[in-house]
């Protein structure tokens, strides 16, 4: 099916495809990641309609409070944005939420705050895994990782303390202009990234 309005390359396989069509893609492929920041705010708004019950807020309400603490306790604009999109995977990977919102992040930021990410599951479970009949020092398996600290801070300071209705909370316009910034980066700039071995091209794609 072809789509009204745009340029459409003519292949139906994608071996069958010119060097032009893939100019073409790549054209419009640019501008549909420049409209990421809108995506995933968006996103993050679904969850105040869409999120976890029982909790005293809704998880739109904790991302926010989560971002507020890290604000209020002078976090860098990296760790801003991951403690605001920590959960943006709740609805749609509920058990394996934190390998979203990591691998939403890890393009743009260092790898010590995509790690923070994937692991604040593992660690937020030290707060509660026990009264379930489970492990809550799973995280100790990190114990001497080099960033097991600001994990385990992370979760502290911001996550696991941000279910609280009446605690002054900042609105997402705060973060916004933070958001777009960082997720407009060229991906995978070793000047925010590092020397990583992931590379501009994604393998699994599309
Ligand atoms: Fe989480
Ligand atoms: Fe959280």
């Amino acid at each position: 099916m072809t789509q009204q309005g745009t340029a459409t390359v003519r292949f139906r396989q994608m071996k069958d495809g010119t060097q032009a069509d893939y100019q073409l893609l790549e054209h419009a492929e640019t501008a549909y990641v420049q409209a990421l920041p809108d995506r995933v705010l968006a996103a993050l708004k679904k969850l105040e309609s869409e999120s976890l019950q029982g909790y005293p807020v809704n998880r739109y309400q904790h991302s926010l409070q989560t971002a507020t603490r890290a604000l209020r306790d002078s976090a860098d604009i990296e760790l801003l944005v991951a403690a605001l999109l920590h959960d943006i995977g709740d609805d749609l990977a509920p058990h394996s939420h934190a390998d979203v919102a990591a691998a939403i992040l890890k393009p743009y930021v260092r790898p010590e705050v995509t790690w923070i990410v994937a692991q604040h599951g593992l660690f937020q479970s030290y707060y509660f895994a026990h009264h379930l009949g489970k492990d809550r020092h799973g995280r100790d398996r990190y114990r001497d990782h080099p960033w097991f600290n600001a994990c385990a801070d992370f979760c502290e300071r911001w996550d696991q303390a941000s279910f609280d209705p009446d605690y002054p909370t900042e609105p997402l316009a705060t973060f916004e202009p933070w958001v777009r910034e960082v997720l407009t980066r060229p991906a995978f700039d070793p000047r925010f990234t590092g020397d990583q071995t992931a590379s501009v091209q994604d393998p699994t794609k599309p």
